[in-house]
């Protein structure tokens, strides 16, 4: 109904200041006020283009950890934390609102060591990474999850019975990362 009443007066508009001879005022009167509905209608149904308010995080190891398993890997350094839902003191993403996010990690392993680590939603491990070789690897991982607000979301450390730590290599130049941001609500 409103779409059709905007048409209506565009359409109406148009051809008043078709009518009339100042061919300049025309037109801009014309591209103004289809500019304002435009406005109008995206005001309404794109709220969430607008940067300040979609969650999206991404942070980075900027040094080697070792960690026993089930231990939040704390990205320490943030580079993108819009909404706040990520803390690199505890490593975790609270969802500021609900919605479908995207998360995706990639995570390097030392030299020569055998590396796993999983995506955790809440309690429930979702998907893991594991990578070994002969010298530094990465693995990584993505997924796009469903969340309720305040659903939580880390990338944790899991050994196997071989070893009793692990390594999370990275050094200046940020090899292990960990980012999520908001598709749709
Ligand atoms: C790694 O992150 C730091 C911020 O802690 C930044 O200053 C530096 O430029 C990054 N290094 C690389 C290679 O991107």
């Amino acid at each position: 109904m409103y779409i059709i009443s905007v048409l209506t007066l565009v359409f109406l508009c148009g051809r008043m200041i078709m009518g009339s001879c100042d061919v300049k005022l025309e037109s801009s009167l014309l591209k103004d006020l289809v500019e304002m509905f435009l406005k109008k209608d995206s005001a309404k149904t794109c709220e969430l283009l607008n940067k300040k308010k979609i969650p999206a995080f991404s942070a980075v190891l900027t040094k080697q950890i070792s960690l026993s398993t089930n231990k939040v890997v704390k990205f320490n350094k943030v580079f993108t934390n819009i909404q706040n839902g990520y803390n690199p003191t505890t490593g975790i993403f609270t969802a500021p609102i609900a919605g479908v996010y995207q998360f995706s990690s990639v995570v390097m392993s030392q030299n020569g060591k055998t590396l796993i680590a999983s995506l955790w939603h809440n309690t429930i491990k979702i998907a893991s990474m594991y990578t070994t070789s002969s010298t530094f690897q990465t693995g990584s991982l993505s997924m796009v999850l469903d969340l309720k607000k305040r659903d939580q979301i880390a990338v944790k450390s899991y050994i196997n019975s071989q070893y009793s730590s692990n390594i999370f290599y990275s050094d200046s130049n940020n090899y292990s990362t960990f980012s999520g941001y908001l598709i749709a609500k």
